[in-house]
């Protein structure tokens, strides 16, 4: 089946992740669903995203959020069936959406049948296994060296970077390989227009997993061997033809990130150098620079992402007094100006949407949604925050599920008033519904709305800084100009013929701090 997207859709493409548990419950068990997709399908049409991207919705004991796959080829039955994702693709598709599926391969569930085979002794060379730890490397969701063994047992030790319910997978093995190929191909053929690459950078290990030594290439991130997996994947994708990889790859070294943007490899990968920046003229000016100077060699496009399911919310993190992000220094209950945030946020959408490439809205992003911060211990769900034992508060804050209508709880994002969404939404979002937001010129929703719409007439023109103040980002999109005023006072706009879209109300001819607007220039 051929893609329905315009040719190389995901160069400019503005893409909304649906994390499935929490965007709309269909069947009214208090859990998202793909139902609830299907009848939210008009909202994301009328929103203007050009593709969805659906964190796993795959059968998984949900140990981490769906990232601990059992069936790669089966949805979870709290989401729905096959047949319902077939559904909901050819209906996204006759909207005009592309679908983007979220696939994981540096580790499965235990529960996969792979996994409790070897826990019978059979095929344990698919993954890991050693008679004792032979190093001390530390999860990725933080806590004690040597935290990546369990053992089971009969003795021997399992690695698993992330959760023990996540066995990491021993790419060396050609049936792994073989799998996760047919997997691509399972997707493709049921039309999905792009896949996105879960810790893409984490497959290839030290052959002896060695530990971590002095100018040694880190034993397990970023390996030079991992680029032939995805030299490979690119031809499964070009046999198809117009579908994108979006690669998650945290990786701070531009030229090694761009490695995996070459010619022949992933067409795209999650810019989280510009999530993480704190709000900040010159540090952002960087990270643009950074992330155009690296792609323009491959010939990639960048992305903008500003948040997804496992960072803090902008709003809250804007409102901070450190603005910026990381999973070390991430912090809880710390004096927060929501409204301070809101600002920011606001000008941080026209500054993301009015860059070059594609952009990431996540799910409640474009409703002004905070990091919620007082769901109570016994209700939090992510491992992170298990394992790092409860310093960590983890990320369940920005999986709260999304408010749609009316003034309690689930505020329509169940059918009925009965079901109890699956985390506690805050009584305050009665006034960030979609409903409440709607024609309130004021509201996030309306401003993301107008920059979508506003966003097609420059989305393909060149980018070049204009000149600015320092604390001032400005540059042009042909004919179109984009301001951001990070400075504490507001700043006279420059030349222009129209102003097509502000973040907050300009007084005169000024915009005021943590402010952003959308100029046509005329020239
Ligand atoms: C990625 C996902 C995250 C998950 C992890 C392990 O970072 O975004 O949610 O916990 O991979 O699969």
């Amino acid at each position: 089946m051929s893609s329905q997207m315009s040719p190389q859709w995901w160069r400019s493409a503005v893409i909304y992740q649906v994390y499935p548990r929490s965007f709309a419950d269909g069947n009214g068990d208090g859990v998202g669903d793909l139902a609830g997709v299907r009848n939210r399908l008009p909202y994301l049409k009328k929103l203007g995203v050009d593709a969805l991207w659906f964190t796993p919705w795959y059968a998984s004991p949900l140990a981490d959020g769906g990232y601990d796959v059992s069936d790669y080829r089966a949805i979870d039955p709290l989401f729905g069936d096959l047949e319902e994702a077939e559904r909901l693709i050819a209906e996204a598709h006759a909207l005009g959406i592309g679908i983007i599926v979220d696939i994981v391969p540096n580790h499965i569930s235990d529960q996969h049948v792979w996994f409790q085979e070897a826990l019978q002794g059979k095929g344990r060379d698919r993954f890991w296994f050693v008679d004792e730890p032979v190093n001390r490397w530390i999860s990725e969701f933080g806590g004690q060296p040597g935290n990546v063994w369990t053992q089971v047992p009969d003795g021997q030790w399992y690695l698993h970077l992330f959760d023990p319910a996540q066995p990491d997978l021993n790419w060396t093995h050609p049936e792994v390989h073989a799998e996760f190929e047919a997997v691509l191909r399972f997707w493709f053929d049921r039309g999905v227009d792009g896949i996105r690459i879960d810790s893409a950078g984490l497959l290839v290990k030290e052959p002896d997993l060695a530990d971590y030594a002095e100018g040694q290439p880190h034993p397990f991130r970023d390996r030079d061997e991992v680029h032939d997996i995805y030299r490979r994947w690119r031809q499964i994708a070009e046999e198809y033809g117009n579908r994108a990889f979006v690669g998650e790859v945290w990786m701070p070294d531009p030229v090694r990130f761009a490695n995996y943007l070459r010619p022949d490899e992933l067409h795209t990968a999650f810019n989280l150098e510009f999530l993480c920046c704190a709000w900040d003229p010159e540090k952002l000016r960087q990270v643009i620079n950074n992330t155009l100077d690296s792609h323009a060699p491959v010939g990639a496009p960048a992305t903008w992402v500003l948040s997804n399911h496992d960072v803090t919310r902008p709003v809250t993190r804007y409102g901070r007094e450190d603005t910026a992000f990381s999973f070390a220094t991430k912090t809880h209950d710390t004096p927060t100006d929501l409204d301070l945030g809101t600002r920011r946020a606001r000008a941080a959408a026209l500054l993301m949407l009015g860059l070059p490439g594609s952009a990431y809205i996540y799910q409640g992003e474009e409703l002004g949604l905070w990091e919620v911060e007082d769901i109570p211990a016994d209700l939090r769900q992510d491992p992170m925050r298990l394992r790092s034992t409860g310093t960590d508060p983890g990320r369940d804050g920005c999986r709260v599920p999304l408010p749609w209508s009316g003034d309690q709880p689930p505020f329509g994002f169940s059918p009925t008033d009965v079901a109890k969404p699956w985390l506690p939404q805050p009584a305050a979002w009665k006034a960030y519904t979609v409903e409440a937001q709607t024609g309130d010129p004021h509201s996030m929703l309306e401003l993301y709305l107008s920059a979508l719409q506003l966003r097609r007439d420059f989305q393909d023109a060149d980018f070049a800084w204009a000149p600015s103040e320092p604390d001032v980002l400005a540059f042009r999109r042909g004919e179109h100009l984009i301001v951001v005023n990070l400075s504490p006072n507001a700043v006279e706009l420059p030349e222009h013929t129209e102003v097509l879209l502000t973040s907050r109300f300009l007084a005169g001819d000024r915009l005021p701090p943590d402010a952003a607007v959308w100029l046509r220039s005329g020239s």
